[in-house]
């Protein structure tokens, strides 16, 4: 069976791919667990200084399977989900993020805790929660508005619509936009350069800069998790995902 999260060390840097292409790696609950245990080894292995986050070859992440939202709705606090998410907030390693192609739903907030996020010039953010009768999740309705405003991330959270490459670099969410065939490598090559910093420094300065904010982002991640949970099992929400399924648009008129 293909491994859907791939681990591979090399010059210090755990690269942890995403590798379901043919689903454009939209995240089960094994893939969840899949990346939680990779940040946490990654973290726990002298070997590893730093990690960078991918996809597979033009696409970053769509998102949580809606396929598994239909068949695994528990999204509470002792899921695979929000064991992943606060093993990523809480990576004690600095983490380099490359994005190619979509990066939907947890796609997009799993890069507001990486450190550094290199994107392709054709990267696609979006954060369709509502359209999907869901809440925002990963701390994002406490990153977004502080990165982006709050009318800017009324207007991605709400209406839902994507976003490009140079958008997200304004708001500070991006750190550079290289043509998409060469993202992957420049962010290697910035995953190299950190491993090669000294070790101690560079861990504590992540913790430094995550010290004002983690503890607010953690408590943002339990609130919309109990939202989000309640929310899966809503009628909206089976709309939703059964649309998608079909390929169809959703029709939320009937809803009160
Ligand atoms: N869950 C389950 N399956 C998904 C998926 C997801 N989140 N995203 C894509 N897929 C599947 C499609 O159903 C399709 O499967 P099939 O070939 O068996 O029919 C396959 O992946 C290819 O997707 P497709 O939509 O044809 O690719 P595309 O290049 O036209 O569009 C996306 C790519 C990512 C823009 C689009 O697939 C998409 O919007 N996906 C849903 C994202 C989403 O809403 N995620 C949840 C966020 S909370």
């Amino acid at each position: 069976m293909t491994e859907l999260i791939v681990r591979q060390i090399e010059d210090g840097v755990m690269t942890i791919r995403i590798n379901r292409p043919q689903k454009k790696n939209a995240l089960t609950v094994a893939m969840y667990e899949g990346l939680a245990d990779a940040i946490q080894a990654a973290d726990e292995d002298d070997d590893v200084r730093v990690m960078l986050l991918r996809g597979t070859d033009g696409v970053f992440c769509a998102g949580n399977d809606i396929q598994d939202f239909l068949q695994w709705p528990p999204f509470d606090e002792s899921s695979q989900v929000v064991r992943f998410l606060m093993t990523l907030i809480h990576a004690r390693k600095p983490i380099v993020a490359a994005v190619q192609g979509p990066a939907v739903g947890v796609g997009t907030t799993m890069l507001f805790h990486c450190d550094l996020v290199y994107a392709g010039e054709g990267a696609r953010f979006s954060l369709p929660f509502v359209n999907l009768a869901l809440v925002p999740e990963a701390g994002s309705s406490y990153m977004l508005p502080q990165m982006f405003g709050h009318q800017r991330a009324a207007e991605l959270l709400m209406l839902g619509e994507p976003f490009d490459a140079q958008m997200a670099s304004e708001a500070g969410f991006v750190n550079a936009i290289y043509a998409d065939d060469q993202v992957i490598a420049i962010a290697e090559e910035k995953a190299r350069q950190l491993a090669a910093k000294p070790p101690a420094a560079l861990r504590l300065t992540k913790a430094l800069l995550k010290r004002g904010s983690q503890p607010q982002i953690a408590e943002a991640v339990r609130v919309e998790a109990g939202h989000f949970a309640e929310l899966l099992q809503s009628p909206e929400a089976t709309e939703a995902f059964t649309a998608f399924m079909e390929r169809r648009q959703p029709d939320f008129s009937k809803f009160s």
